[in-house]
């Protein structure tokens, strides 16, 4: 691989600086984790999926009007994006009880929530990304009154076009979680969505049988994680200029 600056490297993903001021590569690893790291394994070609997945759905993000940190994909595990500021905290959206709101409030995984929930969450894994409310967020200035009214509100948009889109492809939008920026403008700034939006960070179910097409495959131990995650890439029609699953190896850049 080409010798450059690293900026930063998470646990699915790795940051390089950019060709030019306010950019950055961001590069899709085929690490899978869960559990805050506990359980890790390598699955091959999840990457290369992610990435495909991610740039599909920021470039439709943005014929609605939602800007975001995409600016193009580079080629099988990389794209550029826009260098901002992460908000530390995570937005989950969710339409239908699954996971830790199943577990919290003793709700039977697959029941449909009263209405769709936005909750938050202080990205810090040491602390394993403990829930927060609103109060904390601005109490401790991780995010401004007005950003939280805008993410709020980016999040329940991007929450209503995601399940349309989903939908059209026979899967049903469970829940996710979006991460935001700020990029500064002298003393302004404004959000944009950052991170990723792929099956590691959404929960996606078949319509009709309620089969898990998502990262709970690896969570639960219950295999064909990566046949599950082109399942989507398949349903969304962006296979079609993607190799086979089969000829994507690890080597690939
Ligand atoms: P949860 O039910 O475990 O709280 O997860 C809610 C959603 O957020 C689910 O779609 C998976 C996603 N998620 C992440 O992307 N990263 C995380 O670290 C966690 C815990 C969840
Ligand atoms: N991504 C998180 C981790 O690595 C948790 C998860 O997605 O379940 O631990």
């Amino acid at each position: 691989m080409k010798s450059r600056k690293k900026i930063y490297e998470g646990k699915a993903k790795i940051l390089y600086e950019g060709p030019e001021p306010g950019t950055l590569i961001q590069y899709f690893k085929d690490d899978a984790t869960a559990f805050n790291n506990k359980k890790h394994d390598v699955l091959e070609g999840k990457g290369v999926i992610n990435n495909r997945i991610s740039e599909f759905i920021m470039t439709h993000l943005h014929t609605i009007g939602i800007q975001t940190h995409f600016i193009k994909r580079l080629n099988m595990r990389e794209q550029l994006i826009k260098s901002a500021e992460i908000v530390p905290i995570e937005v989950v959206c969710r339409n239908v009880a699954a996971g830790s709101i199943a577990q919290r409030l003793g709700l039977p995984e697959g029941q449909a929530l009263p209405r769709s929930i936005v909750e938050f969450y202080y990205k810090n894994d040491e602390l394993g990304d403990p829930m927060i409310s609103e109060e904390h967020i601005t109490a401790f200035s991780w995010a401004s009154a007005p950003e939280l009214d805008e993410m709020m509100a980016m999040t329940l948009r991007i929450n209503d076009f995601l399940t349309g889109l989903f939908a059209g492809a026979g899967i049903r939008l469970v829940d996710f979680k979006l991460e935001y920026g700020r990029i500064w403008d002298n003393e302004y700034s404004r959000l944009i969505l950052a991170d990723e939006i792929s099956p590691d960070s959404c929960r996606l179910w078949d319509v009709e049988n309620n089969e898990k097409l998502d990262k709970d495959r690896f969570r639960r131990d219950l295999g064909g994680v990566t046949e599950a995650y082109s399942e989507v890439a398949r349903r969304l029609g962006i296979m079609k200029d993607m190799p086979k699953l089969s000829a994507i190896e690890g080597g690939l850049k």
